[in-house]
């Protein structure tokens, strides 16, 4: 079967060699490119996937939402979040999908999700994403943004607090969860948030896998608080679209040993 990975810029997409490492452990012949489409020509999009006769890909930055009005059907969970992550094509059928959040979810210690109080760090596609997935487990979500017009239009409710004001929240929070880019190679090098007043017992968790120590998680540290960076998230967004195409189990394992080797 032939996958893809489509975003703008693409190269340094770790996602080729990841998926490859798992078609290799399953002996499959599959293959994984990473195609770059520039945003002007992203309506030709249809033609161009086509061109590749793919089975399926995966949607990045920046067309997560985009993709949307060509697709043919619409999981409800990736309608619900507005952005779609994976596409399946079947007899020519486009269907989205979004495994960001559950791929999120699926990366956490085994923990009890219902009543679980979340703190979520910006309010872009991936928190959508992950405020959803734990949405569907009865968690308590709290979205704390740098501005108020980004959560206004969110589809489900959430609390909406001003990031100036997180102190409160995250004193009763069991995660805090950085969605935000700050902290990203190549990105402000700072903490979004300095644990000043955290429950003791909150785990801290980031989406971000490059570096794999960020700014937050360090902070997070120096105040004896459990971490978790983003290696999870994105090996199981992936093994988790290879089992959407496929139906087949992903071997998680090989993709994280792959994907650490390049990091
Ligand atoms: P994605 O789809 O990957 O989640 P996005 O939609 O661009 O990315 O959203 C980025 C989020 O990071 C937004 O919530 C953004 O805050 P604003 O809505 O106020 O723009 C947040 N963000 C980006 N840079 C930030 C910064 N320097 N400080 C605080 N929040 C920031």
């Amino acid at each position: 079967m032939k996958f893809a990975v489509i975003g703008h810029p693409i190269s340094h997409s770790l996602s080729p060699v990841m998926h490859h490492a798992n078609f290799r452990s399953l002996g499959l012949d599959d293959s994984y490119i990473a195609l770059d489409i520039h945003p002007t020509h992203f309506h030709h999009i249809r033609d161009i996937i086509a061109e590749y006769e793919l089975d399926g890909f995966n949607v990045t930055i920046p067309f997560k939402t985009e993709i949307m009005t060509y697709l043919d059907e619409v999981d409800d969970d990736a309608g619900e979040i507005g952005a779609v992550n994976t596409v399946k094509i079947v007899n020519g059928r486009w269907i989205g999908y979004n495994t960001d959040g559950t791929g999120f979810i699926e990366s956490l210690p085994e923990m009890e999700l219902d009543g679980l109080n979340v703190l979520l760090i910006g309010a872009g596609g991936a928190s959508r994403a992950i405020a959803q997935a734990f949405k569907t487990y009865g968690a308590g979500i709290t979205v704390a943004n740098r501005t108020a017009e980004r959560m206004a239009d969110w589809p489900f409710a959430v609390t909406k607090i001003p990031l100036t004001e997180i102190d409160e929240y995250a004193k009763l929070a069991d995660l805090l969860i950085n969605t935000t880019p700050v902290g990203m190679s190549g990105f402000n090098a700072c903490s979004l948030y300095d644990f000043k007043s955290v429950n003791p017992a909150a785990i801290v968790a980031e989406i971000i896998y490059t570096p794999s120590m960020t700014p937050f998680l360090l902070e997070a540290e120096r105040r004896n608080l459990q971490t978790i960076n983003g290696l999870g998230m994105f090996v199981n967004q992936g093994a988790q679209s290879f089992e959407i195409w496929t139906g087949l189990k992903a071997d998680r394992h090989i993709m994280t040993k792959k994907v650490q080797q390049h990091l």
